[in-house]
């Protein structure tokens, strides 16, 4: 496993590309399974998640050719709708694949995705929503088997689950008549994914709003789709360079997609400019506490949470943060507490005093966004050195990030470690 070593300290300065979104990279791939012609994939991320789902596709018999940020799917010799446990357990975002799965063959059979460090992640909503459409579901040895022809319906979900949307779309888009589903995720992902399934044929309209209307097809075609900005990964760049004092730009990100976010930082006292794909934020002369609370979309965005209680670890005030959407997100306080990091936790809520100084030192990454707050703390530290232990948490979701906030300035490394 490789280790990330960083001397902090430097303010960041410079610009850096913002990559295809992980977050809607992962569903595209899943919905090309309803797709009867090849479809292709431009601005895609080289993460190992997408790797994971190409094995997950491609051992459903998809063919998949990835080379740079381009990549081709062919659904046309798809023959076992198995996703297998090993492989489903590494990655949630598998699950994916049973919605699709299910309209295009009428049966499908997926592991149940394990939990994780952020909490238990349960699926009810997927399957709640999958059997409102008129699906038989069975849990058979940890596996979801489902069978059935779909039915349009009327189908209200409990909370606007990103994943569950994204299921229950998928599903839609080839049932029998129209389904209405009221109080879905809004975030700019679904927004990506029905565009992309419009585009091979789909009826969807309403995306991006709590009401999504899908009027069911009999086949859908191929298309040649981009991904969207990666914005959890231009709000990170944007942190980085706050919290360590500097001025970062980010490069063909969507201001669109973040505006809790951005507005946060203005808070913050941070100057944030936005000149149509490229968004700058430079805090030279410092910058102020600021209260968080996270929420889903257009809300203050979970996936921003722990890079931002990083930032604010050295703000000029107390800031209160509640983490709404998964139980457990908190997983970076006990390693930023070692940096001298000053955080009491209370509930969902987390107190964080500004400190003036916070200091290296040996730390473990537990989940994608925590690790991506101790990177970030490692660079706010003034003296000692930050060892990040477990990158492949950070792998998952961050293309080559130590390259790239080396470019910024940083003094970053990566060592193979044992
Ligand atoms: C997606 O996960 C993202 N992953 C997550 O990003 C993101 O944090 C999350 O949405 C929220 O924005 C991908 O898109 C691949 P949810 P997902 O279903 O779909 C509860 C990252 O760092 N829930 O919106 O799994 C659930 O327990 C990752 O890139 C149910 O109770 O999230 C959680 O508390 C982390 N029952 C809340 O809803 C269900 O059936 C939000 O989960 C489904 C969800």
């Amino acid at each position: 496993m490789d280790k990330i070593l960083i001397r902090g300290g430097q303010p960041l300065h410079g610009t850096v590309q913002v990559r295809g979104a992980k977050n809607s990279t992962l569903p595209l791939m899943a919905a090309s399974i309803l797709a009867e012609q090849p479809c292709v994939l431009h601005n895609v991320p080289c993460l190992h998640d997408v790797f994971t789902m190409d094995k997950i596709l491609s051992g459903l018999g998809m063919r998949i050719e990835f080379t740079g940020r381009y990549m081709t799917l062919d659904a046309s010799s798809l023959d076992s709708p198995v996703a297998p446990y090993d492989l489903v357990r590494k990655m949630r975002a598998s699950f994916f694949v049973l919605g699709p799965l299910l309209a295009r063959y009428g049966k499908a059979r997926v592991s149940l995705p394990g939990g994780c460090a952020i909490g238990t992640r349960p699926v009810d909503i997927h399957l709640k929503g999958l059997e409102a459409l008129g699906a038989k579901l069975t849990v058979e040895e940890g596996y979801v088997v489902a069978e059935g022809a779909l039915t349009g319906t009327e189908f209200t979900l409990d909370f606007p689950s990103v994943g569950a949307t994204e299921n229950l779309l998928m599903a839609a888009c080839r049932a029998q008549g129209m389904t209405r589903l009221n109080n879905v995720a809004r975030e700019p992902e679904i927004v990506d994914l029905a565009q992309f399934l419009n585009s091979l044929g789909a009826r969807i309209s309403g995306a991006g709003t709590d009401l999504i209307t899908v009027v069911g097809v009999d086949a859908l075609g191929g298309a040649e789709h981009t991904v969207i900005p990666d914005r959890i990964e231009a709000g990170t760049f944007l942190i980085a360079g706050v919290a360590t004092r500097g001025d970062v730009t980010v490069l063909n990100a969507n201001p669109d997609h973040l505006p809790s976010f951005l507005n946060k930082l203005r808070d913050a006292a941070v100057e944030v400019e936005v000149q149509g794909t490229r968004i700058r934020a430079r805090a030279t002369d410092g910058f102020k506490a600021s209260d968080i609370i996270t929420q889903p979309f257009p809300g203050f965005p979970t996936d921003l949470q722990a890079q931002m209680m990083a930032m604010l670890c050295v703000a000029d005030g107390v800031s209160v943060i509640k983490e709404t959407v998964f139980e457990n997100r908190f997983m970076q306080v006990a390693e930023l507490a070692r940096m001298g990091a000053d955080i009491a936790l209370d509930g969902n809520a987390a107190v964080v005093r500004g400190v003036k100084k916070m200091c290296g030192a040996p730390v473990m990454a537990s989940d994608l966004r925590a690790s991506a707050a101790l990177v970030i703390a490692g660079l706010i530290a003034e003296r000692g050195e930050t060892a990040v232990s477990r990158v492949y948490h950070l792998d998952r979701g961050y293309e080559r990030i130590e390259e790239r906030l080396a470019a910024l300035g940083a003094d970053i490394q990566r060592v193979r470690e044992g």
